[in-house]
């Protein structure tokens, strides 16, 4: 199959620039439409979407839901304890069931091979809601936000502090695809997985550094970037990683030091007094909600590319 034709939203380095560059332009099209108010573009009428949680969700879940519906079609919530795929029932069997219901599938897990296992199996597109890997929709609506407030993700520099997370992993994967300055600055031991760095730093497409010297990393950023230290399935290290991460915490004398011109971003939901304070997440200079709103609006141009339209 050609780049461009995959039946799946797994890493956004699986499609190339311009599919990525047009998901994007076509979010911010179909954006201006929906905050226009028109309700007549229903591209997904008749059209059926199961949402898959092994894990908990405000974002993604609203955000799926709503802009399916919002495009014509019906989403179908399925919690923690509802399917249970692996522990109830075979992921490959869950993806074959689906398939004959349903017109797309978002999942949400833990395992990264039980999102590949989904998609190898069902016949119908399956789009990855986060795993303990990557969270390709976040950077992909992250991007959407950059664009928005700065023009254009290209040549931006973009300065993730804390943990070398699948947030991290998804920031990498979108440098393999266009060019910007990705800085990961996080305590030692906590960096990225080594094989996603040097996958993204072999494209030669983006500059790429990995960092344990947060004060350094912050001077001349477009966006100082944050997420919790302790991710969905880590929450018993919580206490471990508090210590651990001491220093990395963005405040207000952090954003000062990375100048006027940053932004500060998080992925949400945010431990305001850890990984950041709340003056910077209230402050002028966050794009917090924008980007959280932006959810919908970059996963709705996935769908529609997934979809054919
Ligand atoms: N950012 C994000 O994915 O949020 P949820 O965990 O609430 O979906
Ligand atoms: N790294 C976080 C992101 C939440 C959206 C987690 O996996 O819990």
């Amino acid at each position: 199959k050609a780049k461009t034709e995959l039946k799946d939203f797994l890493h956004i380095s699986d499609f190339d620039t311009d599919t990525i560059t047009n998901i994007l332009l076509r979010a911010a099209e179909v954006k201006a439409l929906l905050k226009s108010g028109e309700r007549t573009y229903l591209p997904f009428k008749g059209k059926t979407m199961a949402m898959i949680f092994a894990k908990p969700s405000m974002r993604t879940r609203v955000s799926f839901e709503t802009g399916f519906f919002l495009l014509g079609g019906h989403a179908i919530y399925l919690g923690p304890d509802d399917i249970q795929m692996g522990k109830r029932e075979e992921t490959r069997d869950v993806a074959r069931v689906l398939s004959g219901y349903n017109d797309i599938i978002m999942a949400r897990v833990f395992a990264h091979q039980d999102i590949l296992d989904l998609a190898k199996y069902a016949t119908v597109p399956v789009i990855n809601g986060l795993t303990d890997y990557n969270h390709p929709c976040q950077i992909m609506a992250d991007a959407l936000t950059i664009i928005e407030h700065i023009g254009q993700l290209e040549g931006t520099k973009v300065v993730y502090v804390g943990d070398g997370n699948n947030i991290v992993h998804s920031w990498l994967l979108m440098a393999s695809v266009i060019p910007f300055h990705f800085v990961c600055a996080c305590p030692k031991g906590f960096e990225p997985d080594e094989k996603t760095v040097e996958k993204a730093r072999s494209t030669g497409i983006s500059k790429i550094e990995i960092t344990n010297d947060l004060k350094e990393a912050v001077r001349g950023a477009d966006v100082v970037y944050s997420d919790v230290w302790a991710s969905m399935g880590q929450k018993e290290e919580a206490a471990y990683r508090q210590q651990a991460f001491q220093g990395f915490q963005v405040d207000e004398t952090l954003m000062d030091l990375a100048g006027k011109k940053a932004f500060f971003m998080h992925c949400l939901p945010a431990e305001r007094g850890v990984e950041v304070t709340d003056g910077v997440v209230e402050g002028p200079k966050s794009i917090v909600f924008p980007q959280a709103e932006n959810r919908m609006h970059a996963q709705n141009a996935i769908m529609l590319y997934l979809l054919g339209f």
